[in-house]
């Protein structure tokens, strides 16, 4: 039976499933292993450095060789969620903490410094959140916002988008960080808009016999150019993005109560999708603080698969 040393984590574990991966192996002996992609290899955050038994490892499949290329990893280096294991092996996570994957988001960017790059921004806030702190415990907050962000965060990370920030009953995502299309970054954007409302609702239907409770969120996407960089003291810097786009999308989505709305979406984002796939049931124009025209927004209902 294959065993597998996780040197840092001082454990030597057996398994002899055929089927499961590093990752999997992990899970199942509870040993903390990060995959913020959910193990589709869209992250990177599973990876493992192999320090011996390579030869006992499945190969590369397509999706890994693809990451593992434009990376330039050498062939020690290789993605948890993507890997099985036919003997005895010795590895170490690499990714060991929040700050470790906010280092991988900047990977992702490919720059140590300051960058402009055009993406698609999401904010997406829970809405009466006073009204829930004021008739809950602290300790069912806590678990009721931890299952919200869970769902909604899903979203954007099967859409290709990154989770940027969470900051009290907010949760943020950026889209096209990595560059590629303006096209694929707003379909993701809106995609991930949409699918947490469906994601929402299902939440919903355990929340109102759990708790008595139902949550509604409002979100808003716009898409521009940003600055991406590393910010902070030297011995904690953090990945970062701003610009008046950043502020924007964030204004965008506070609209929605102005709007009675669930999802706004600015020109700027339907633009860059193909004409007539966005379905939408009012278009408003914003007023924003310290622009002389406004931004126009959609709210968005449907998406077409065609898109
Ligand atoms: S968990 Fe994301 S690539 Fe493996």
């Amino acid at each position: 039976m294959p065993m597998l040393h996780y040197r840092c984590a001082d454990r030597i574990v057996e398994s002899d499933d055929a089927e499961a991966t590093i990752l999997d192996i992990s899970k199942a002996n509870g040993i903390p292993h990060w995959h913020a992609c959910g193990g589709n290899a869209r992250c990177t955050t599973c990876r493992v450095r192999v320090l011996d038994g390579l030869s006992h490892l499945s190969p590369r499949n397509d999706d890994e060789a693809r990451i593992a290329t434009a990376r330039g990893w050498d062939t020690t280096i290789r993605l948890a969620c993507q890997t099985h294991v036919t003997g005895d092996v010795m590895l170490e996570r690499m990714v060991l903490s929040g700050t470790d994957a906010s280092q991988l988001q900047l990977e992702a960017v490919g720059t140590r410094g300051g960058e402009e790059r055009e993406i698609a921004v999401l904010f997406c806030d829970l809405r009466g959140f006073t009204t829930l702190a004021e008739s809950h415990t602290a300790f069912d907050v806590v678990h009721i916002l931890d299952r919200l962000f869970h769902s909604l965060g899903e979203q954007i990370l099967l859409h290709g988008g990154v989770i940027y920030q969470y900051v009290g009953d907010e949760i943020s995502g950026l889209f096209g960080v990595d560059g590629g299309h303006a096209k694929r970054a707003c379909r993701g954007a809106v995609r991930a808009a949409l699918g947490m409302q469906e994601a929402l609702a299902l939440l919903n239907a355990t929340l109102v016999e759990e708790f008595g409770i139902q949550l509604r969120v409002g979100i808003g996407v716009h898409y521009g150019p940003v600055i991406v960089g590393r910010v902070g003291h030297p011995v904690q810097k953090h990945f970062a993005v701003v610009g008046d786009t950043v502020n924007i999308a964030s204004r965008i989505q506070s609209m929605n109560k102005e709007c009675g709305t669930d999802v706004l979406v600015s020109d700027a984002v339907v633009s860059k999708l193909p004409e007539g796939t966005i379905s939408s049931a009012a278009t408003f124009a914003a007023g924003l603080r310290g622009k002389a025209v406004p931004v126009q927004v959609h709210a968005v209902t449907r998406l077409t698969s065609a898109v």
